[in-house]
């Protein structure tokens, strides 16, 4: 569907200024190809403003796209083994579909990703009321989160990488959280054929901080079929048991013996449906996992791998935790890219991440940031094939 000849297609259009703004960099390490990086405009937010797309492009003709609307990823481009590029991504067909966009494809999260329960917290002694957006909770940074603002777009380079900076301002008292918090997000597309995103963020009162990307992710291409053939790996011993409200029970339950342990690499589908209260209550997986890593340093978080088509996706993280959710709410009422309809377990997700409402549960890695101190967390998507 997708073939070298797109990207070919994308540099010459760049070269010859059909997208403003253009700039190429470098030669690439491991391909034949070169660095590059496009902008267009991809329409107006509902507020007014422009949001852009950036088409980058890696030595190796894998592709992403990305608009400052949400940060949202709108595509993203990987080779097979055969080297045929094919959109492993969900996203919609246009900009206007993001301005809903229920199920959160794509996007960037924040400022708190994941639920708080009952939409409160309390924090030196003064209690924080937010949106209740989720039965009866909050979900990922409220009715207007960081998936629905204008970010501000510069394009950004490395030896062997090419990116885009993205930087918000979320005002004080915004959704309700405490403290005006500058945010900056580096998307990175490598010549290695990785997705690097950095988070940075300080802020001027203490705040709970937890931003993530909520891509869904079908290794075979968005659209063709479920992800249950799909195996997974999860590095990870633990995880959070939730309630029926998907909020933390605060216990770091083991994985062994249950559904949820994907320790050795497994198909998603295997134990999706099994008598276990945890998955029920996911209807299918929606949990965070402890991972094994906890110390902040880059490491190995989930092995993916697609036998049709043999796509690997590996996802490395700074993060104490990663939400791996099967795409259980999606429900065939979405009409994605290129008018493929998008049901029940079409897309999975690795939301690197805090723990859910970690600003209520002491025990549980802070989520809080502090003035004078840098949030920095590094996430990386590296795709391979077997
Ligand atoms: C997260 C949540 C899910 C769901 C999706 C969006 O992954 O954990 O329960 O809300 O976002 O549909």
């Amino acid at each position: 569907m997708f073939t070298r000849n797109w990207r070919v297609a994308v540099c010459l259009a760049a070269v010859l200024g059909v997208f403003p703004g253009c700039a190429t960099q470098g030669n690439g390490e491991e391909g034949s190809g070169r660095l590059s990086i496009a902008k267009a405009t991809y329409g107006t937010a509902p507020e007014g403003g422009n949001a852009d797309l950036y088409t980058i492009t890696n030595a190796n003709g894998m592709v992403a796209q990305i608009t400052n609307y949400g940060g949202t990823v709108t595509s993203l481009l990987v080779p097979d083994a055969a080297g045929a590029l094919a959109d492993v991504t969900l996203g919609y067909p246009s900009l206007e579909g993001y301005f809903e966009n229920k199920p959160y494809l794509g996007c960037l999260v924040g400022r708190f990703g994941n639920r708080i329960a009952k939409g409160r917290f309390t924090l030196d002694g003064k209690e924080y009321v937010l949106a209740v957006n989720n039965e009866s909770n909050h979900l990922h940074g409220g009715i207007k989160g960081f998936n629905k603002v204008l970010w501000d777009a510069k394009p950004a380079y490395r030896e062997g990488a090419v990116g885009l900076k993205l930087t918000y301002v979320s005002v004080d008292g915004e959704e309700g959280y405490p403290g005006t918090l500058e945010t900056t997000v580096h998307y990175w597309l490598t010549n290695a054929n990785e997705l690097e995103i950095v988070y940075e963020a300080v802020t001027d009162k203490a705040t709970p901080v937890n931003l993530t990307y909520h891509g869904y992710f079908n290794l075979d291409g968005q659209g063709e079929g479920d992800i249950l053939d799909h195996v997974m790996m999860i590095n990870a011993s633990r995880y959070t048991p939730v309630d029926e409200t998907l909020i933390p029970t605060g216990e770091l339950a083991p994985v062994a013996n249950t559904p949820l342990d994907f320790t050795m690499p497994v198909a998603i589908g295997e134990r999706i449906n099994a008598d276990h209260e945890q998955i029920k209550r996911g209807n299918g997986y929606d949990h965070n996992y402890v991972l094994n890593s906890q110390d902040g340093s880059l490491a190995l978080a989930a092995r993916v791998l697609a036998p049709g088509s043999g796509r690997v996706m590996e996802v490395y993280t700074t993060q104490p935790g990663v939400q791996f959710y099967s795409g259980n709410f999606l429900d065939g009422t979405i009409t994605g890219k290129e008018g493929k309809v998008y049901k029940q377990r079409y897309g999975f997700c690795l939301e690197t991440q805090h723990y859910p409402d970690s600003v209520n549960q002491p025990g549980f890695p802070s989520c809080i940031l502090e003035p004078g101190k840098k949030y920095y967390q590094k996430t990386v998507y590296r795709f391979t094939t077997r």
